[in-house]
């Protein structure tokens, strides 16, 4: 029971919106990260079922003109979020459908899932995108998107919607013309700086934002493979960053992108980190164990690493290699000098696995 003059003093300080931090310190001033992100997976099965269904069910004019289906975190209360920084989608185009032309601040990149003829116009930069590739929207930049095959395109969009909703940063405008005007010729900026140490020599390096739109998947899985015949990380296995190539530096402010295979037989050591993490299986099957649960995946999969949780990646095959995309919020941590990893130093660096998730368990205990 407190004495009345504590009272009296806590009462007022209420009624006038103070908080006194002997009281809340545990909340304002936590020993180490509380994410309210959970670890959670969402099956290929799943998401395509639903992408192929809102392709036939939701016109264009219904809401339809960025068919995006976003993943919301079970822990994040309802928002429509994957982790607390990033937004991510599977999002599905008809074939010879067009999704208008607008812009936004939040910074955005692609994955392309399937489909053929698919393109993106980035502020005029038409570009086409195939299996693999992995394109970037920098932000206030004009884009739209069309299917110019006979087939349906799927990709996986990453923004930093939540950051930048929680920053207050928003902003977003519709273009008068559904489809850009194009201004470069296709693939000028693959063919311009796609080979990426030799940049024109009369040109300024670009600076603010990578160059290259798209980087194309033949590309990435050349380096991938390269890089397998001389090194590997023992948390990440072969993992590679996209860069910006006249400054090494990640393609956004916001959000770093990687690609990286697990090897048939690698079994890496657990890491945690202060980030947050979408990750797509591009190819091949193995597991993830985030927290302690392992998260068993299969090509098309998504899955979520949250801040400070220990994850280890495995590959149990016998001759497949499996693939990975992410989308990780680490420039943030970096740039605001918060980042921090650390390896798991009992057990030989693996973690003890509690259980393994069940996505029909999961949802039934909700
Ligand atoms: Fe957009
Ligand atoms: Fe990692």
């Amino acid at each position: 029971m407190l004495e009345p003059e504590f009272e009296k003093l806590y009462s007022e300080m209420e009624q006038c919106h103070v908080k006194p931090l002997w009281l809340a310190e545990r909340s304002v001033n936590p020993s180490q990260p509380q994410p309210k992100t959970v670890p959670w997976l969402w099956k290929w099965s799943q998401l395509s079922n639903f992408a192929r269904r809102a392709g036939e069910l939701v016109t264009l004019a219904r809401g339809g003109d960025r068919r995006a289906m976003g993943l919301a975190n079970p822990g994040l209360g309802g928002a429509p979020y994957a982790t607390n920084t990033l937004w991510a989608a599977v999002q599905w185009l008809n074939a010879r459908e067009v999704a208008p032309a607008h812009r936004h601040t939040a910074q955005a990149i692609r994955f392309m899932i399937d489909g053929q003829g698919a393109y993106t116009t980035v502020q005029g930069d038409k570009i086409y995108l195939e299996r693999g590739d992995f394109a970037i929207n920098p932000p206030w930049h004009w884009h739209d998107h069309g299917s110019e095959g006979d087939e349906s395109a799927v990709w996986m969009d990453a923004l930093d919607v939540p950051l930048n909703n929680y920053l207050d940063a928003p902003f977003f405008e519709h273009s008068a013309q559904d489809v850009q005007h194009v201004t470069a010729l296709i693939d000028e900026s693959v063919l311009k700086y796609g080979i990426g140490q030799l940049r024109p020599a009369w040109e300024q390096p670009a600076v603010r934002y990578s160059p290259l739109s798209v980087y194309k998947w033949q590309v990435t899985e050349r380096a991938l493979n390269n890089l397998a015949r001389v090194a590997a990380s023992p948390f990440d296995d072969v993992a590679l960053e996209y860069t910006n190539p006249h400054t090494g530096r990640p393609v956004m402010d916001t959000m770093t992108c990687w690609i990286q295979m697990i090897r048939p037989g690698v079994h890496t050591k657990a890491h945690r980190q202060v980030n947050s993490a979408v990750y797509h299986v591009v190819e091949g099957r193995g597991a993830t164990i985030i927290g302690g649960i392992r998260f068993d995946w299969e090509q098309g999969d998504i899955f979520v690493i949250p801040s400070w949780t220990y994850h280890e990646h495995l590959n149990e095959s016998k001759g497949e290699r499996a693939i990975l995309f992410s989308a990780q919020d680490t420039p943030v941590l970096v740039a605001l000098g918060k980042y921090r990893e650390e390896a798991l130093t009992t057990s030989n660096g693996f973690q003890t696995v509690k259980e393994t998730f069940d996505v029909e368990k999961a949802l039934a205990y909700g």
